[in-house]
């Protein structure tokens, strides 16, 4: 596992940045497994600025998010299709039509994550995969369980996950409950893996994932046994 420590956040957000566009320049026609949540926007803003000083071009790039909660369209702000297109996508030159993330919206749960792993599967798996890191040790949202679940499927969120997320919502109670994610085979197929967990409350589980045991328990422990990971953290996460 290679490690690179930023010395804040936003740092940590170039370097995470830098080795996406190496990703971009290295094969223009890359697939990139993307991700949500709060630590790689700084990642996406300098993305962004690389794309508009001309030095990325995304015309080419396909893209397959990690997960999306279960009965929020797109068009619902807090869906993480909402997301990716406020945080990303709508500031480059990607093809929408390029842009895969899972269909909150299918009922047919079964009929969701198989188009899903359908979707992975005929554009070859995943060049890169950008994770961030649950405080219980999820990527995606792959929960803590007795099992490493290996195709997209539909998950119930765990007490931790619902509250982690609560502040991107009214209350608590308005958190979805269930989401769809991409499994843990998926993940582990990708030829690059780059983890960006950042801040003080990440560095007990960025101990527990990549230095203690594997276990289903800890999701993310499964990634010790890739051979191509890259961890980006700030000095308050890897201290
Ligand atoms: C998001 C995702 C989640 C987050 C994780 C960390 O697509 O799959 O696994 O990466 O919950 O979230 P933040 O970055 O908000 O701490």
């Amino acid at each position: 596992m290679k490690i690179y420590c930023g010395k804040d956040y936003e740092h940590a957000g170039r370097i995470t940045a830098n080795i996406l566009s190496a990703q971009i320049i290295m094969k223009p026609d890359c697939v990139l497994g993307l991700a949500t949540g709060s630590t790689p926007i700084s990642a996406y803003e300098n993305l962004i600025r690389h794309y508009e000083s001309g030095d990325l071009d995304f015309s080419l790039v396909h893209s397959i998010n990690l997960d999306e909660y279960r009965g929020l369209d797109p068009e619902n702000d807090q869906s993480y299709r909402y997301f990716m297109n406020t945080h990303l996508f709508d500031h480059i030159n990607i093809d929408k039509k390029n842009t895969f993330v899972p269909d909150g919206m299918e009922k047919d749960a079964e009929k969701a994550c198989q188009d899903y792993d359908e979707i992975i599967r005929s554009h070859g798996g995943i060049d890169l995969q950008l994770l961030g890191l649950g405080h219980n040790g999820h990527i995606g949202f792959n929960e803590p369980s007795d099992s490493f679940a290996k195709g997209t499927h539909l998950v119930t969120l765990t007490e931790s996950t619902v509250t982690a997320n609560a502040r991107f919502f009214a209350s608590a109670s308005d958190v979805p409950k269930e989401a769809y994610t991409m499994g843990i085979r998926s993940i582990m197929q990708a030829k690059i893996i780059l983890v960006m967990a950042c801040g003080e409350s990440k560095k007990e589980i960025i101990k527990k994932a990549f230095y203690g045991p594997i276990t289903p328990q800890v999701p993310a422990s499964v990634l010790q046994l890739h051979p191509n990971v890259i961890l980006v953290g700030d000095e308050a996460a890897l201290g």
